[in-house]
């Protein structure tokens, strides 16, 4: 018997994306001065009010803050999905279905190790995810020992994994089924018609639902709908369903990490159970920068205009090429180049512009198919006049 000092599931993760990308562009000199739109990280000023916030409660660093978050950031949390989804203000009780946590990241990891069965008989339990895919849930599924099943979400589905293609044994299996809307990186948005049948799936076959929410207030239209919209129609209903917020992208703040989980109750105690054996929990004055972001709409809506200003740039340079279209939400251009790492190199080397080829957000799937590989994910996170010059140049490189 051969024995490891490690965690040997570890091993069969995939290669994280960026350091693909490193490796994909070691060697290859860029064209022009370097300029990095692979990574979606918000440059945008992030709001006086965190240092403001900050300053004020600069007193509390000596303190262990609190788990589950202080009552003020719980409410804060409350009133704000209160407000940005209307739901009746009986609904969500900041104590029972709100749980602070240090950015979604963590979250989506943690609620695959409170939910997943351990140690059951028979085959393994499954996780359920989009593919291409927010590369955490992969970790969350693979880590706690379940299969992973990745759906495709390409154009021909509109982006979205297609719910009718899932057959009953898998949806039976399914402990755990993450979507992302908008999603990362299609930018596509759920429907109401959509979640509520995705909300059905989960009570029918007992899963849960981790609904990634994070960039919920980036859109260009149209609002995204909500999972706790669809439970608040249901009379209030939360069961089977959490959704995950971030101040990531709605307020500039990735640095603050700072985010939360919401929804039924039962998960989110034992989630609140589990993380006090492990995570990091949200110092005092960043919690107290949290309450006021989350109580207030004027800086996302200003964000969100910027964003807008973006893919209007965007359309502007692409028009109907490379199978440009307005991402409905979220801050990521998908295009259509044919070979994804061919496409980066070149862009890389002609134009001096990172991206991120789209098989490296995606797997291939048990049929051979790779959702992604056509595919390049652009991030519209710098300032007008940059991303300006960046789309331009990616535009030339993709020409010639
Ligand atoms: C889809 C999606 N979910 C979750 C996250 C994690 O965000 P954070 O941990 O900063 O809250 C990201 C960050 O890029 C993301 O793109």
């Amino acid at each position: 018997m051969t024995t490891t000092m490690f965690n040997e599931r570890l091993d069969q993760l995939p290669a994280y994306p960026f350091p693909r990308l490193a490796a994909l562009l070691d060697g290859i000199k860029p064209g022009q001065s370097p300029l990095v739109m692979s990574i979606g990280e918000p440059q945008h000023e992030p709001p006086a009010m965190i240092t403001e916030a900050m300053v004020k409660h600069a007193s509390l660093w000596h303190k262990y803050p609190p788990g589950s978050g202080t009552p003020e950031l719980r409410d804060a949390i409350k009133n704000w999905l209160d407000r940005r989804y209307n739901l009746p203000t009986d609904m969500i009780n900041r104590d029972d279905h709100v749980l602070p946590v240090a950015g979604t990241r963590e979250a989506l990891y943690l609620i695959a190790t409170t939910v997943i069965p351990q140690d059951q008989p028979g085959p393994k339990p499954k996780v359920l995810l989009p593919n291409p895919f927010y590369q955490v849930y992969c970790g969350a599924a693979v880590l706690n020992d379940a299969e992973m099943v990745p759906l495709a979400a390409g154009p021909e589905t509109n982006f979205l994994p297609d719910l009718d293609q899932i057959d009953t044994e898998t949806l039976d299996a399914c402990r755990l089924f993450f979507l992302c809307s908008p999603a990362n990186p299609q930018g596509a948005i759920a429907s109401r018609d959509y979640l509520e049948r995705i909300i059905g799936l989960a009570r029918k076959h007992d899963f849960v639902l981790a609904m990634d929410e994070c960039y919920a207030d980036i859109y260009d239209k149209k609002a995204p709908v909500g999972a706790l919209e669809i439970c608040a129609a249901q009379g209030g209903n939360m069961d089977n369903v959490l959704v995950f917020h971030s101040l990531s992208k709605r307020s500039s703040a990735p640095g603050l990490r700072s985010g939360f989980v919401a929804g039924d109750a039962k998960i989110v105690k034992r989630f609140t159970a589990l993380r006090s054996y492990c995570s990091a929990t949200i110092p005092m004055p960043v919690m107290a920068a949290s309450t006021a972001l989350w109580n207030d709409d004027a800086h996302a809506e200003e964000n969100r205009d910027l964003y807008r200003a973006k893919i209007d740039i965007a359309e502007d340079v692409f028009g109907n090429r490379f199978g440009f279209y307005r991402p409905p939400g979220g801050f990521f251009l998908w295009l259509d180049v044919g070979d994804d790492e061919a496409a980066t190199k070149k862009i890389w080397k002609e134009a001096g512009v990172k991206v991120i080829p789209g098989s490296y957000l995606s797997i291939t799937d048990a049929n051979g198919n790779n959702p992604g590989k056509q595919f390049i994910r652009i991030a519209l996170v710098h300032d007008l006049e940059t991303t300006r010059d960046g789309l331009t140049r990616i535009a030339k490189a993709l020409e010639s």
